[in-house]
């Protein structure tokens, strides 16, 4: 199953409602939140061929780098710094098209030009984040969101 992933054909929105299945059946049968995160990582990264695309969890108060895939990414953030640290304070999803324009804007890697911070709850609390940087300026639409907001609910993390 695993390696047989792929998703390759269909507009954005029939790529996403593809994943989104994909993905409920792949986290389904497992418990582990690491285990989860990091295929939900690949799967998004492998579909869209994003620059990165992975998860910050809240730890003692911080970001703490999660499961990923793409470059190296510094691993702590704090609350309210750049782009994960905003969407985390202000508990909702938050779209940038071109990071140059976001002033706070941390800057992994050089190549990133637009991103998306989705906040993970459990209950009330920002619990995680899902962070996805494009290499072009304007990726990421309300499109992505709904589908992002709707993967990361199914999650179910702990
Ligand atoms: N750009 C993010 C930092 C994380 S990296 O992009 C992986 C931010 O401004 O919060």
């Amino acid at each position: 199953m695993a390696e047989d992933f792929k998703i390759s054909a269909g507009t954005k929105e029939e790529k996403y409602r593809e994943l989104q299945l994909m993905i409920r059946s792949v986290t389904a049968g497992e418990s582990d939140p690491i285990a989860n995160m990091a295929n939900v990582a690949s799967m998004l990264h492998e579909t869209f061929g994003f620059w990165w695309t992975g998860f910050y969890r809240v730890i003692d108060g911080e970001l703490v780098l999660g499961p990923f895939q793409g470059p190296l990414a510094c691993t702590r953030i704090q609350k309210g710094r750049g782009v994960c640290g905003t969407a985390w304070a202000r508990g909702e999803t938050i779209i940038v098209p071109d990071v140059n324009a976001f002033p706070g804007h941390i800057a992994c890697s050089t190549k990133s030009r637009s991103e998306i911070v989705v906040p993970i709850f459990h209950d009330l609390d920002v619990i995680a984040v899902l962070d996805i940087d494009s290499q072009h300026f304007g990726t990421f639409d309300e499109v992505d969101q709904q589908y992002l907001e709707q993967i990361v609910h199914d999650l179910r993390l702990p």
